[in-house]
């Protein structure tokens, strides 16, 4: 089992004003990052995980006050810089970073990772995404975002161009013969030549090859083409199930488009996202679970799920029938996964709501609260011994908290993955030089 922390939200929906958190720090102080880093490498996490998204949501009400009010999924920053920093007090966890394949172009992605790689010492992944975002298309230029299978064919040609510009200087290319000033040998250093559908790139790229050559390859769309796009490139999975039937659903179709790539499905592991809050005991668990819940505002919660849906929630009257709304929502061609998803299944198409209820299950849906594994290291130990075997017994957790920073994490590390290792049921602490090799043991 691996295990990972997911760094993607560490002071939004309301983490940074917990007690406890961000103390003596605001973000995006780089030294919270250095800290937790060193815990986290202290209990042996294989990986610091950095999502991201570039647009502020404004869904709601068509406007991003409330987003910007509440802190809610804003502000974020390119993490690059961080994880250098934090590289440097660090030796052996690893970075996960995440660009767009939709937007960026990747011939400055794998110039960027290239060089990352090089400062990590071959701990760096790229976590490529195809986006889904409105807020974040405008950003580049789209009035609306490229079509959903678009975006995974744009993914491809992205990734197969980072891939060919990582290997267009071949590690023993250079040279470095003081006496003769020779520096590399041009025999071993050649243009890729790319000209595609969307992307036309001469390379070779202008680098030193990094310590990984290649840095690990991160995926997480769960549509059948978003599998199929994994298949094809991805070291690890990034995954999300709703239960544990979707978490199998999405290991067998992975590993039935691994098979048909001609690869083998036991080299690809699924990391999970899962959200847990430990606590010494069951009822400082439970303590800290209420405490999450306490803060609440229907217009953070409208600006969070309206964001993550793309319908806009506060058009949503006094009281309605859940079915209505999910056809509604449908009809908008917005997500009618998630949270309506999971109420109508729960309480069913006829079921009343009123607008005020809705937003408090909206909270425990914004904060995790709502699938969150939650009581002592024991209890949290046996219920992913239990998962892992159920899904594969391949890849592991990546896990988030919505406590406060950074000991929402500092308690994972020293409570949850001693309890892990103890258990035996943990890969082994960084046998490897980099990244790769630390994930493959
Ligand atoms: C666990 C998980 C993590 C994700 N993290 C990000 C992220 O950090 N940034 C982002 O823009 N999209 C993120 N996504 C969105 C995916 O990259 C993808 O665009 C989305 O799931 C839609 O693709 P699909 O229809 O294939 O699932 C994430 C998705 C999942 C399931």
């Amino acid at each position: 089992m691996h295990i990972a922390f997911d760094l993607s939200f560490t002071h939004t929906e309301g983490r940074w004003a917990r007690a406890g958190s961000w103390i003596g720090r605001d973000f995006p102080d780089a030294r919270m990052y250095m800290e937790l880093a060193q815990t986290a490498e202290r209990a042996g996490v294989d990986m610091l995980f950095f999502g991201d998204g570039t647009g502020i949501p404004d869904t709601w009400r068509g406007s991003i006050a409330p987003a910007v009010e509440w802190g809610i999924q804003w502000p974020r920053h390119d993490m690059s810089p961080v994880i250098a920093a934090v590289s440097t007090v660090t030796s052996a966890i690893g970075f996960g970073l995440t660009y767009s394949s939709t937007f960026m172009h990747p011939f400055y992605v794998a110039r960027l990772l290239n060089s990352l790689d090089h400062v990590t010492n071959g701990r760096i992944a790229f976590n490529v995404v195809a986006s889904t975002r409105s807020a974040d298309a405008a950003n580049y230029g789209y009035d609306e975002l490229p079509e959903h299978d678009l975006r995974y064919e744009r993914m491809e040609e992205f990734v197969g161009v980072c891939q060919a510009l990582w290997d267009s200087v071949t590690p023993d290319a250079i040279i470095r013969d003081r006496a003769s000033g020779r520096f590399a040998d041009p025999a071993k250093i050649a243009p890729i030549n790319h000209r595609g559908r969307f992307f036309s790139v001469r390379g070779p790229l202008p680098a030193v090859p990094s310590p990984q050559v290649r840095p690990v390859l991160v995926q997480a769309g769960n549509s059948a083409r978003g599998i199929a796009a994994s298949a094809r490139f991805a070291d690890v999975v990034f995954g999300f199930g709703a239960n544990l039937r979707g978490q199998q659903r999405h290991r067998e179709r992975l590993d039935e488009a691994l098979t048909a790539e001609g690869r083998k499905p036991e080299s690809v592991g699924i990391l999970w996202a899962t959200q847990v809050i430990v606590g010494r005991t069951t009822e400082e668990a439970k303590a800290r679970r209420a405490h999450v819940l306490e803060f609440w505002d229907t217009e953070a919660v409208g600006a969070f799920l309206s964001h993550n849906m793309g319908y806009d929630l506060s058009r949503l009257p006094a009281a309605f029938r859940l079915g209505d709304l999910r056809d509604e929502i449908h009809a908008a061609q917005a997500s009618q996964a998630g949270l309506i998803g999971a109420l109508v299944a729960e309480y069913g198409d006829d079921h009343r709501m009123s607008r005020e209820e809705f937003f408090e299950h909206g909270w425990k849906s914004a904060t995790g609260i709502d699938h969150s594994i939650v009581g002592d290291a024991g209890t949290i130990a046996d219920a992913l011994e239990e998962n892992f075997a159920a899904t594969g017994s391949r890849g592991g957790y990546m896990f988030s908290t919505p406590l406060s920073m950074p000991s929402g994490f500092g308690e994972i590390a020293e409570l949850l993955v001693p309890e892990l290792r103890r258990r035996g049921v943990l890969a082994p602490r960084y046998p490897g030089r980099t990244l790769r090799e630390n994930l493959a043991g």
